[in-house]
């Protein structure tokens, strides 16, 4: 049973979950996600894995509520289980000494990014972390970030917290300043991280990004996490989900994580519906 541990809102729509996962904490490996669904009734939704403690067998996600089967799992208390919990699915990032790796992340691509950034620490990396967030209010895992990081820029885009800016101008920043970076590794929306790639390809600095396509069911059978890398087709749950961000074709990715958009706010709007009759019907 895939017990919640422990759950805290950590920014508006934003949970930090810690779920009873003994076997997934004990083979996860940075960089892999699972996927879970919230009811027997959900779809099912890919998560990066943030961390995980081997001794407590628990692994810790950071979900945005952003449609229905998100915010399903973010109705669910501490001691409820999730219907069912699959995983560690994924390439494991590519770890290496490399010299300085700017670690981006936007939103909550910073928890994707996270455990990433951690484990290049821990292979002997210069870190710096550029963490951005909308306003005050989404700045999150700041405690988690300066633990694991020898420099860390948090950014909100208003100034309401941190440096004021895009996370993508504080990195050309990093660059005017002469700093010396060997690798960048980017996550958060398609849009962040296609500049992200643009930028750091005109400094030939070599950068992995983390692609977060529709997945259905994260292991290559059904071909929904397709994009196109180096002209090629990928399966992003079983060949990824890191690539080498200068060979991604990102619009094409976009268009197809835009193309459900209107099918799944009318399924949000009739599950709402369905939840009201009900209430009616028990009034
Ligand atoms: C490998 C991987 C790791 C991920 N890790 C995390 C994580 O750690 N934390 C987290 O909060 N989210 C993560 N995501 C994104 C998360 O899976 C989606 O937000 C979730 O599946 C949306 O499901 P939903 O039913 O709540 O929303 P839906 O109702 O399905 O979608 C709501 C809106 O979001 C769009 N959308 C759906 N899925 C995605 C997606 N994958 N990327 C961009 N837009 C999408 C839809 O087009 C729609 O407009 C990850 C995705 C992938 C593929
Ligand atoms: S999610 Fe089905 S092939 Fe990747």
């Amino acid at each position: 049973m895939f017990e919640i541990k422990t759950k805290t809102k950590i920014a508006p729509d934003i949970f930090r979950f810690e779920i009873y996962a003994p076997l997934i904490a004990k083979k996860f490996q940075a960089g892999q996600f699972i996927v879970l669904r919230p009811l027997e009734s959900s779809e099912r939704v890919p998560l990066t894995i943030m961390k995980a403690n081997r001794e407590a067998g628990t692994i810790t996600l950071i979900v945005k509520a952003i449609g229905l089967s998100t915010r399903q799992l973010a109705e669910l208390k501490e001691g409820d289980a999730v219907a069912d919990l699959l995983g560690p699915l994924g390439k494991p990032s590519e770890i290496g000494k490399f010299g300085t790796v700017v670690v981006v992340g936007g939103g909550v691509g910073t928890a994707v990014a996270f455990a990433v950034a951690q484990t290049l620490k821990e292979a002997g990396n210069r870190i710096i972390i550029i963490s951005g967030a909308r306003d005050q209010s989404f700045v999150i895992l700041e405690d988690d970030l300066r633990e694991i990081s020898d420099e860390l820029i948090m950014a909100t885009d208003d100034g309401s917290y941190g440096v004021k800016g895009f996370v993508t101008e504080l990195l050309k920043d990093l660059y005017r300043k002469g700093e010396q970076i060997d690798r960048v590794i980017a996550a958060g929306p398609l849009p962040m991280m296609k500049l992200i790639a643009d930028i750091t390809r005109e400094h030939g600095t070599p950068t992995i990004v983390s692609l977060n396509p529709i997945m259905v069911d994260g292991i290559g059978m059904c071909g929904g996490c397709r994009a196109l890398v180096n002209g090629k087709i990928v399966f992003v749950c079983v060949d990824g989900p890191e690539f080498d961000a200068h060979q991604v074709d990102f619009d094409s990715l976009m268009r197809r994580n835009n193309a459900y958009r209107d099918i799944e706010q009318e399924k949000e709007h009739a599950c709402k519906l369905d939840a009201q009759i009900e209430e009616m019907k028990r009034a």
